[in-house]
C-alpha cells in the first residue's frame, strides 16, 4: 500500500507528490495526459511562450522611438509554435526528473476511485489496482463548453477551439473571435492582434478582465484597443456559425464574422469519471469541496487546486498542495486566500493582490486609496516610450494596513509578489516607509506610492 496516491500531475498534483516524496512518504502519482498538467501544457507556461514573441516582434516594430533601426521584423506563427513545444517538452522533463529525484511512481493513465480498501483507498487505472493510505485528489479543470448553438459542431471541426487548440494552431487567422474577455481571452487577444489577426472580444459584461479593480480594466480595455482590438461588450453571444458569431446587445442580435473563434468563458472543476461519490466525497456544482487544510468531508481524502472551484490559479494550487501534504505530515497548516495575487500577461501587463475599491466597499472595509502613475518611475520612463500605467495601493484606515495593491504597466508581474507579502505579513504604512527598493527599478512605484499616505 502507498502512503499517499495523488490524482492528477498538474501544478497541484506533482507539487504534491514531490513534497510528500521529499518527506520520505511512498507515493503514487496517476495522470492520463501529461506532466505539468493544463499549465505546463496548454496554459500558463506555452501562452507565455507566446506572448513573449509578441512583445519581441513588437519592441522590433516600434524600436525606432528607441534609436535603434530593425528592418523586415517578422513573425513566423508556426516558429513560435515550434519553439513553445520545445519550452513544454522541457519543462515537462523536468517535472519527471523531480518525481524521480523525489521517489515518487508515476502511472500513465486515468483513474478511477474503487473505494475503500484495508483501511485505505482503492484506485484503478486500466485494468491494474492500487491502495493508498491517503489520497489526494488534484484533477484539475476543463474549459467550460457552453450549450450555445453550433459550439459542439464547431469544436468538432476545429472552426471553435479552446485555450488547449488555440496554443497549437499553426496558422494566424484572418478575423478571431473570442468568447468571453476573461484572463484567457484577452491573453490570446493580446498574442493574435500582434500576430496579425483582426481579433474581436465579445464579453457579456460591460468590463472586461472579471474581478479586476474597475479602473485598471478600463485601463487596459483602453491599451488593448489601441492595438486593434474590437471589443463588444455588454454581449453575449447566442449562437455559433460557420461564418460568424451571434451576439445580443440591448434586445438586438447582431453578428461579427470570424474564422476562427476561441472559446473562453470560464473553466469548471474536473470530476467527471472520477467515482469520488463512491467514498462519500462532498462535491458541490463538479467541485470537490474541502475545509482550510485541504481536506474532504472523508478523513484521509484531500483535494488540492483547480478541482475545489476555490481560486483556479497555478500558484493557489501549489499552496494549497503543500496544505494538504502537511496536513499529512501531521504539521499544522491552513490555506489563507486574502494574499493570492493575480497577473493579466498582456501587453502591458496587469497585476492586482487583495482588495479592490470595488470589493473592498462591498465588504464595508473603511479604506484609503492613492494612486500614482507608473511614470513616477525612473526606469520604467527609460524603458517605456510613451507608455503609462497605474499603481493604486489601498490601506485599511482602521489599522493603516495594505489590504490590497492594483498596478497596469510592464513589469507589474514580478512586482506583485511583493506587495502580496505586504499583505500576507499584515505590514502597516510605517513598516513599508522603511524598507529600502532597489533602485532604479519599477517595483520602487510601489514606494513612492506609499510615501502619499
Ligand atoms: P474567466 O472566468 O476569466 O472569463 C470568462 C469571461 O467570459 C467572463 O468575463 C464572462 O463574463 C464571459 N462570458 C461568459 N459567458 C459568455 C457569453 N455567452 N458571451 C460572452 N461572454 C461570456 O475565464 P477564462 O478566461 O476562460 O479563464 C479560465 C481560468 O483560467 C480562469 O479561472 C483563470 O483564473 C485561469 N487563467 C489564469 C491566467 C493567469 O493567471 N494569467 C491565464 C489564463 C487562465
Amino acid at each position: 500500500m502507498y502512503d499517499l496516491i495523488v490524482i492528477g500531475g498538474g501544478p497541484a498534483g506533482y507539487l504534491a507528490a514531490e513534497r510528500a516524496g521529499h518527506a520520505g512518504l511512498n507515493v503514487l502519482l496517476i495522470e492520463k495526459r501529461s506532466l505539468g498538467g493544463v499549465c505546463l501544457n496548454e496554459g500558463c507556461i506555452p501562452s507565455k511562450a507566446l506572448l513573449n514573441s509578441a512583445k519581441m516582434y513588437d519592441h522590433a516594430l516600434h524600436s525606432e522611438k528607441y534609436g535603434v533601426t530593425v528592418e523586415g521584423a517578422k513573425l513566423d506563427h508556426a516558429k513560435v509554435v515550434e519553439r513553445k513545444a520545445k519550452v513544454v517538452k522541457t519543462l515537462v522533463a523536468g517535472v519527471g526528473m523531480k518525481m524521480k529525484a523525489n521517489k515518487v511512481t508515476v502511472v500513465d493513465g486515468e483513474a478511477v476511485i474503487t473505494g475503500r480498501v484495508n483501511g485505505g483507498f482503492g484506485v484503478k487505472v486500466a485494468d491494474k489496482d492500487y491502495e493508498g493510505a491517503k489520497l489526494l485528489i488534484a484533477t484539475g479543470s476543463v474549459p467550460i463548453v457552453p450549450p450555445i448553438p453550433g459550439t459542439k459542431e464547431g469544436l468538432e471541426t476545429g472552426y471553435v477551439m479552446t485555450n488547449r487548440e488555440i496554443l497549437d494552431m499553426t496558422e494566424v487567422p484572418g478575423k478571431l473571435v473570442i468568447v468571453g474577455g476573461g484572463v484567457i481571452g484577452l491573453e490570446m487577444a493580446s498574442y493574435f492582434a500582434t500576430a496579425g489577426s483582426k481579433v474581436t472580444v465579445v464579453e457579456m459584461l460591460d468590463k472586461i478582465a472579471g474581478p479586476t479593480d474597475n479602473e485598471i480594466s478600463n485601463l487596459l480595455l483602453k491599451e488593448l484597443q489601441k492595438k486593434g482590438i474590437e471589443f463588444k461588450l455588454g454581449s453575449k453571444v447566442v449562437g455559433i456559425e460557420p461564418d460568424g458569431v451571434l451576439y445580443e446587445k440591448d434586445g438586438k442580435t447582431e453578428k461579427v464574422p470570424s474564422d476562427k473563434v476561441l472559446m473562453s468563458i470560464g473553466r469548471r472543476a474536473n470530476t467527471q469519471g472520477l467515482n469520488a461519490e463512491c467514498l462519500g466525497v462532498k462535491i458541490n456544482r463538479g467541485a470537490v469541496k474541502t475545509d482550510d487544510r485541504g481536506q474532504t468531508n472523508v478523513l484521509g481524502v484531500y483535494a488540492a487546486g483547480d478541482v475545489n472551484g476555490v481560486s483556479m490559479l497555478a500558484h493557489t494550487a501549489y499552496r494549497e498542495a503543500e496544505v494538504c501534504i502537511n496536513n499529512i505530515l501531521d504539521k499544522k497548516d491552513i490555506m489563507r486566500y486574502n494574499a493570492i495575487p493575480s497577473v493579466i500577461y498582456t501587453s502591458p501587463e496587469v497585476a492586482g493582490v487583495g482588495e479592490t475599491e470595488e470589493s473592498a466597499k462591498a465588504k464595508g472595509i473603511d479604506y484609503i486609496c492613492k494612486k500614482l502613475s507608473m511614470r513616477y518611475s525612473g526606469r520604467f520612463v527609460a524603458e517605456n516610450e510613451g507608455g503609462d500605467g497605474i499603481c493604486k495601493i489601498l490601506v485599511d484606515k482602521k489599522f493603516n494596513k495594505v489590504i490590497g495593491v492594483h498596478m497596469i504597466g510592464n513589469y507589474s508581474s514580478e512586482i506583485i509578489y511583493g506587495a502580496g507579502m505586504m499583505i500576507e505579513t499584515e505590514l502597516r504604512v510605517e513598516d513599508i516607509k522603511e524598507l529600502v527598493f532597489p533602485h532604479p527599478t519599477v517595483s520602487e512605484i510601489l514606494r513612492e506610492v506609499i510615501f502619499e499616505f
